[in-house]
């Protein structure tokens, strides 16, 4: 990973973006700013990796990189589906976690307080512990959602729900993509003050008229009123005393024949796979109080708040989708 994180810091694949042809390792050196013999290391290596595309014309200065399909789909900062901001979240934050896997699993817990210096007890305040961190956070968070947003969305019919609630909605990315599906509907984001007030001043989904914002504590403050509340990678953070809670309080406030739709990456059933949300699940170990689950795990939390009509639909994509 730190091939790509460090390819994606120094800038490699937006320079080669914006390119109109393949450069050579001078060129690339040149605009970068950085060491020849480093450059060469790093390039050649995202070549194997198939990061970059390589050409060799009669020796190393007549070698030419540019980027592969996926590096200028997912990569490059100008792609409407580039995952930049989240790769460089991972680079600074996650990865360092992660440095430290083997006291998280001897000990069960994340380690924000071994690697940042933070108590762990209050999750989001160690995750927000800067402005910077906070708007990177945000940032990358919200990328996924331009290329799984409308396959989590289109999972179940919503429109049947003209006032929904995205509670932890973050910067409104997802918000917007439901617009896009339900143009008709109108959502509320709820999420805690500080998210709110750098949602408004740096993202441009809060500009959309039909979106709303409202401000609290989704444990301890009432919850909007809604037909329908979304909640995106909100209970993989939380333990499963905590995601209950929530449940149940939720479940109070909705009204007869109101909805949940809970978006998260969801384990097989013998948690032998996928590969991809195991990752995830030790990375929620790593980073937050809780883990990714199975159907039948959301199945026993969501019913046992009270929730009926319990339906799962696995999307294909990273994330999958349930409804009660
Ligand atoms: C992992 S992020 C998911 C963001 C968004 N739903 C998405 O999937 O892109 C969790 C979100 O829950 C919010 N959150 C955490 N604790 C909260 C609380 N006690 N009350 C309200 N929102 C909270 C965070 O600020 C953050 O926006």
């Amino acid at each position: 990973s730190k091939v790509l994180f460090a390819a994606c810091e120094l800038g490699v694949f937006d320079l080669l973006a914006e390119a109109p042809e393949p450069l050579d390792l001078a060129t690339v050196v040149a605009r970068l700013g950085t060491s020849s013999h480093g450059t060469e290391l790093l390039l050649d290596t995202c070549a194997s990796l198939k990061l970059l595309n390589v050409e060799t014309r009669g020796g190393r200065e007549g070698t030419l990189y540019q980027n592969t399909e996926l590096s200028s789909t997912y990569l490059a900062r100008v792609s409407p589906t580039s995952q930049s901001n989240m790769l460089l979240y991972m680079a600074g934050t996650t990865y360092r976690c992660w440095g430290h896997l083997a006291k998280a699993v001897r000990e069960g817990k994340n380690q924000y307080l071994q690697v940042f210096g933070v108590p762990s007890e209050e999750l989001f305040s160690a995750i927000y512990r800067s402005e910077e961190e906070q708007l990177q956070f945000m940032r990358g968070l919200q990328e996924v959602w331009s290329i799984t947003g409308q396959r989590v969305l289109t999972a179940f019919d919503l429109s049947q729900f003209p006032l929904i609630c995205d509670l932890g909605g973050g910067s409104g990315a997802l918000a917007k993509e439901c617009l896009s599906l339900y143009p008709e509907c109108k959502v509320t984001i709820f999420d805690i003050p500080e998210v709110v007030r750098m949602a408004r001043k740096h993202f441009p989904s809060s500009e959309d008229e039909r979106i709303g914002f409202h401000q609290g504590d989704f444990f301890k403050d009432p919850l909007p009123e809604a037909d329908l509340y979304i909640l995106a990678r909100i209970l993989h953070d939380w333990t499963d005393e905590k995601c209950s809670r929530l449940l149940q309080k939720l479940q109070h406030t909705c009204k007869p024949g109101g909805g949940i739709l809970v978006i998260e990456s969801l384990l097989d059933e013998d948690r032998q796979g996928p590969l991809t949300t195991q990752l995830y699940s030790l990375n929620m170990l790593v980073q937050t109080e809780g883990q990714e689950r199975t159907p039948t795990q959301y199945h026993r939390l969501i019913s046992s708040a009270g929730f009926r009509s319990f339906q799962f639909k696995k999307t294909g994509a990273i994330y999958d989708a349930i409804f009660a």
